[in-house]
């Protein structure tokens, strides 16, 4: 029989997924990457570990059946996949965030904000709704550097625990919405689904429903 594929985050989106598809019964066992090696297989599944921002190319291109990623990296991306299942793990938020000082500006109706952030399209989309017009900044990472610094005034980023912001002296200013992981299918591998397919899905679905 031919494995499912599935793409997945390294770090702690990896282990949660793993404890999902162990609790649904689709994992006998706990697989924990002990070495650099990329892809991990047992009996039924190989699991790529990839960059949580490549998990959807995986998925769209069809090398994975399957992939995890959370709202913030689809949002940003919108593959053309099929997204059909919340796994409830992963939760932040998307958020605008600044130094304390910097919310008086934010709120009194400014003509151009300076934002730096690893997610540009959730960005120019928030504000053009909005009508606020940005002048984006694109980083890669430490984006809580660019107030500190003062690369720009404000930052839209992932908060989870909040940690990172306040050891930076900066807070949230205002909520763009919050975020989750989702299971994400190849739309191929959705339409022409073999059994394991299938029953992986439904065992998911099963357990997810029951595990709220
Ligand atoms: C993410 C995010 C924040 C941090 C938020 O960065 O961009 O910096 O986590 O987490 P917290 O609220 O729990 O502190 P990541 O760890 O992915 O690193 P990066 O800045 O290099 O992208």
């Amino acid at each position: 029989m031919k494995k499912i594929t599935v793409a997945l985050p390294k770090g702690r989106l990896f282990d949660q997924t793993i404890d999902i598809f162990l609790s649904a019964g689709l994992l006998k066992e706990k697989i924990t990457p002990k070495s650099r090696k990329l892809i991990i297989e047992n009996e039924n599944f190989r699991f790529l570990l990839v960059r949580a921002k490549d998990v959807p190319t995986y998925v769209e291109y069809g090398i994975a059946d399957l992939g995890v990623a959370g709202d913030d990296v689809l949002l940003e991306q919108s593959p053309d996949v099929y997204k059909p299942l919340d796994l409830g793990i992963g939760y932040c938020n998307i958020v605008v965030a600044g130094k304390p000082e910097a919310k008086e500006k934010y709120f009194s109706n400014p003509s151009l904000l300076r934002i730096s952030t690893k997610y540009p399209k959730i960005t120019e989309e928030f504000f053009k709704e909005k009508g606020i017009k940005v002048q984006i900044i694109e980083l890669y990472g430490s984006v809580e550097l660019a107030p500190i610094l003062e690369l720009s005034e404000f930052i839209v980023d992932i908060v989870e625990t909040g940690k990172t912001l306040k050891e930076n002296g900066l807070v949230v200013i205002d909520n763009i919405r919050p975020s989750t992981a989702k299971l994400i299918v190849n739309r191929i591998s959705y339409k022409t689904r073999t059994d394991l397919i299938k029953s992986s899905l439904q065992k998911l679905e099963n357990y997810l429903a029951t595990s709220v």
